[in-house]
Formats: structure tokens, sequence, C-alpha cells
């Protein structure tokens, strides 16, 4: 294994060779693998940054069948041992017991975290957040966007309406309160939502069993004062510092950054399918300024997707669905436990689309890694590759994953473009009626729910590949289908990386 290590770590210096900079993000909706990408290269790296999102996230790593999974903490903590610095980053969307629980978590498993550095500016997930992300859930029934209920959405919110804290609040006793007040004074709406169903969400175990809530206020204004100060202000005080400083510092030092996206391109509240998205900027741009970086600091761009497939969590459009509506409704309502009592045995090769979906799910193990949901599986949906693709620049390479659990399926559907179902539709000048072509989509999940995907069919390959370290000994159906993707949305480099296991070794480097 040492040598087999070994040769991969040669690969990667060579294809990181003159590079100080780079990112690992993901161009669909989250969950391509950005954790084992972020272990794959961790070696190389002197500091590992979050810059979106907060425990909305989960990434997984795999190590000799060993599996971690990360949320608010980067993935790359696990290289703190070897001293390298981890950072969340000035964008990031912070709730302080999630991130003290992790940390706990990590010492319980004897792993450290002595080089974990939280930005001063990182913004901080409030009970209010916790409360009103799940409120809005519930109350929305059918037009729920599915959120992982982490408050996520209504903390960016507050950062913009001017009314948020952040984590250098948690030193300052003074002006913890004095921001609360005033950030209390505009939940007072809060107060109107039926009392019953409010002590219910306020008793979850996220919010400690109640221990935020009040009956007449709602929330306990010296209960959140005394643990986010006085408990998780004092664990996590001696981490919080001016992150951008020690940024600036790594790139005159030319120091190598390595950036962990987090969520996706298609989830990016700017160019995402929007309003099914989360609430930050997944995208490349986004991700660069909530570290505190430019564009041009980038010298590689990792873009992840999964090896012609695609999978959501959640609500929201999703036109390569296998089995469509009905696997979005069954995967709403149903968990991963009833789906293995259920579907005992399912073939990926099943003539039932919903059939041969659920039997990728199975086979990839696609369920969430933060909330534990059966994620929607689908293929490979080009028009919205192409989408994604829009804001990369000469240094984006892709990075595919998972295909290994292709390997079987006979046929391997690609989806080239959508035929517009109508009601007439106005994107800018241009007008969709009922029988359009759709091949660049209008990323409004209105118009994504009415379109039809099209597909180019291709041979698949029995072949076992989670072996294979080398690109030439692939398969060749694997590689004509690479090929016309990378041919099809116009990408000149071939792909960086190519995943063929959750295994670090399982590898392959181009
Ligand atoms: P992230 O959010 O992008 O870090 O991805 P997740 O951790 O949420 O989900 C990716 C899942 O796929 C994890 O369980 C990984 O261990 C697993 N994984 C990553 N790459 C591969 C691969 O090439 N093959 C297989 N079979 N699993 C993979
Ligand atoms: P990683 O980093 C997949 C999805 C949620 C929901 C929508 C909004 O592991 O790839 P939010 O709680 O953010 O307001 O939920 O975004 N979502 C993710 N889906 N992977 C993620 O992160 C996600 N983070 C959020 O399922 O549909
Ligand atoms: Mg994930």
């Amino acid at each position: 294994m040492e040598k087999k290590e070994s040769y991969l770590r040669k690969e990667l210096r060579s294809l990181l060779f003159g590079v100080h900079v780079a990112v690992v993000r993901c161009l669909q909706w989250g969950d391509t693998g950005k954790g084992k990408m972020v272990d794959v290269l961790m070696f190389w790296a002197d500091i590992i940054i979050r810059g979106t999102g907060g425990d909305n996230a989960g990434h997984t790593i795999m190590n000799n069948g060993k599996k971690k999974v990360f949320h608010i903490i980067p993935s790359g903590i696990l290289g703190d041992k070897k001293g390298k610095v981890t950072i969340i980053g000035p964008g990031t969307v912070v709730y302080p017991k999630a991130l003290v629980d992790e940390l706990l978590n990590l010492g319980k498993q004897g792993l450290t975290y002595k080089h974990l550095k939280i930005s001063k500016n990182a913004k901080l997930i409030l009970p209010t957040h916790i409360f009103e992300d799940r409120a809005k859930e519930l109350k929305s029934a059918d037009a729920k966007i599915g959120t992982t209920g982490k408050g996520i959405g209504p903390a960016y919110s507050d950062h913009f309406a001017r009314i948020g804290l952040t984590m250098n609040d948690l030193l300052n006793e003074d002006v913890f309160r004095k921001k609360l007040k005033r950030h209390l004074s505009y939940k007072q709406h809060l107060l109107d939502y039926p009392q019953d169903k409010a002590k219910k969400i306020m008793a979850c175990d996220h919010l400690m069993a109640g221990i935020f809530y009040d009956p007449d206020e709602l929330f306990n204004f010296e209960q959140i004062v005394y643990h986010y100060v006085h408990v998780f202000g004092v664990s996590l005080q001696n981490y919080i510092v001016d992150t951008d400083k020690i940024i600036q510092k790594a790139l005159k030092e030319k120091k190598n950054i390595l950036i962990e996206g987090a969520q996706g391109d298609l989830l990016s509240v700017d160019y995402g399918t929007y309003p099914f998205v989360t609430s930050s900027d997944a995208s490349l741009e986004g991700l660069l300024k909530g570290c505190g970086l430019r564009a041009e600091d980038v010298d590689l761009d990792l873009g992840i997707i999964k090896g012609f497939v695609q999978t959501r969590v959640g609500s929201g459009p999703f036109p390569s669905e296998a089995g469509g509506s009905m696997s979005e409704l069954y995967c709403a309502k149903h968990s991963r436990v009833e789906e293995e009592d259920r579907y005992t045995e399912v073939d990926i090769n099943s003539e039932n689309e919903f059939e041969a979906g659920l039997a990728l799910r199975r086979k990839a193990q696609e369920y969430g890694a933060t909330t534990g949901r059966p994620r929607r599986v689908g293929y490979l949906d080009l028009p919205l590759l192409k989408n994604s693709l829009k804001r990369s620049n000469a240094n984006t390479r892709l990075v595919l994953t998972k295909l290994d659990i292709l390997s079987g399926k006979k046929i391997i559907k690609i989806c080239t473009h959508y035929v517009y179902k109508g009601p007439n539709y106005f994107d800018g000048q241009i007008m969709y009626v009922e029988g359009s072509t759709v091949e660049e989509p209008p990323m409004d999940s209105y118009f994504l729910e009415n379109c039809s995907p099209v597909y180019k069919e291709f041979p698949g390959w029995s072949e076992d590949i989670r072996e294979v370290r080398k690109y030439k000994y692939l398969p060749k159906e694997l590689k004509d289908i690479l090929e016309f993707i990378l041919d099809f949305v116009g990408m000149e480099q071939d792909p960086a990386i190519i995943s063929v296991g959750a295994d670090r070794e399982e590898t392959i480097v181009l």
C-alpha cells in the first residue's frame, strides 16, 4: 500500500507543479466527493480553507475503510497533526454549538485541532436562524426547499439585512449583548408563530433541547448570552483570529493553499437553480471571496462532477432524474432504513427508471452525509454542466468521481439538451414555446421544471475499475463517453483526476 500511495503522490506532484493555490469545488448539486479530493491533495497543502456555507455541508473521507464526515470544520483538519493550518473563512456561517460538538468529536477520535483558525468575521448562526429555517420549511408544505434545517439561509439573510453577529462578538460580552438585543428586536414577528409548534421546534436537539426557549419571548436572551459567550465563546476563543492576515502572508510566502468548496455551482444562490439553492454563492468567485482570495490568486481550479450521474438532496428541478417526480416524492418521504428494508434486490439495468435510479443510489450509497436523506439520483446533465462551466477559467480542470459505480450498467444515458413543455417563457429576448429545444437553460426552477431531457445513449462497460490506476487502462467505452463530454462542453484540457473508489488510493491522475 505504501508503494501505491507514493506512486499516487508522484503523479499528483506533477499535476501540482508550480501551483500554490488550488481549489476543490463541485459543479453540480453538491456531494461529488470534495472531501475525498481534499484528502488526496492534503499532503501538498500547508493551509486548507473553507469559504462558504456552514454545517449544512457533509464532506466524507474514507481511509482504509474508515469513514470520517466533516460539517463546518474543513476536512483538512485531518492534517493537523502534521502541522497543517485549517481555516474556517470569513464567508462561512458558524453555529458555535455545532462547531464545538464537532471539535469534541474529533478529540474522541484521537484527532487534534491545534492549528485550527476561525475567521473573526465568520457569521454567527443564532437560535433565531435555526428556528426561522425550520419554521419556514414546516409552513411552506409543497413549496419547501428541503433545507438542512441548520439556519443557513436566515443567517446569511441577516448578514445582508445588517442585523447579524460575527464570531468576534463571542469575545466581547457587552458588544454581544447589545447586538443580540438589536437582533432580537427585529424578530418580534416570530412571536406570531403558533406557540405549540414553536415550542416543538425550540425543543429539538440542535437547539439544545429547549435551552434557548422562553415561553413569553420565544428566545431566552440570558441563556443565549450565557451559552454563546461563556460556553462556546470560551471554548473557541483561542481560535478566533484575523484569517485574512494569515492568507495574505501565506500568499506572499508562496505557501500551498487548498480551498475546500462547499455545496456546488448548481446550489449557488447567484448561479444555481434558484430558489432551490443554498444561501451562499457556492461558485468559484463566491468561494474565493469567502476565503479572502481573488480569482487571479488561483493556479488550479478542480471542478468535480460525478462520473456520468448526478444527484441532489432536497427539493427543486432535476430534469434528468431517474424516475422523475416519482423519485423526488419518494426521496422526500422515505428514509434510508425503509429503503434498505423494502428494496433488497434492485437492478441498475432495470427498465423501470425509478428502480434503476434506486439501484444506483443503493450501489453508490447516495444518502446525505449531513441529514441521512436519500439523494435523488439521475443522469449527467450537460446543459447544466455548461452553465456551471461558464464561470470557469483557463485554470479549471474537471475531476470525475464515482465512475466505479457504473460498472455493469449496460447503457449510459447522457442528457444533451431538453425539449420545453410550455407555457411560453421569455428568457431575456429568447422566447421558448412548447416543443422548443433548450441547450442553454435559464437557471429558473419554474422553467426547468417544464423541461424534458433528451439523452444520447452509450454502451457501458462491465469491468470493475476500482483497481485501475492509469487512464490508459480504463475501459474504452468509458473513455469514449468522456471524450464526447469534453468535446460537447468545449473543455480543451483533459480532466485532472478520475476517482474510481472512495478510498484515497482509488485515484487516477491524468
Ligand atoms: P462532498 O460533500 O462533495 O464532500 O461529498 P460527500 O462526502 O457528501 O459524498 C460523496 C460520497 O461519495 C462519500 O461517501 C465518498 O466517500 C464517496 N466517494 C467519493 N469518491 C468516490 C468514488 O470515486 N467512488 C465511490 N464509490 N465513492 C466515492
Ligand atoms: P456539501 O458541501 C448537497 C442543499 C439542501 C437543500 C438546499 C438548501 O456536502 O456538498 P440549506 O440548508 O443550505 O439552506 O439547504 O441546499 N444542500 C446541500 N446538498 N450537499 C451539500 O453540501 C448541501 N448543502 C446544502 O439539501 O436542498
Ligand atoms: Mg456532502
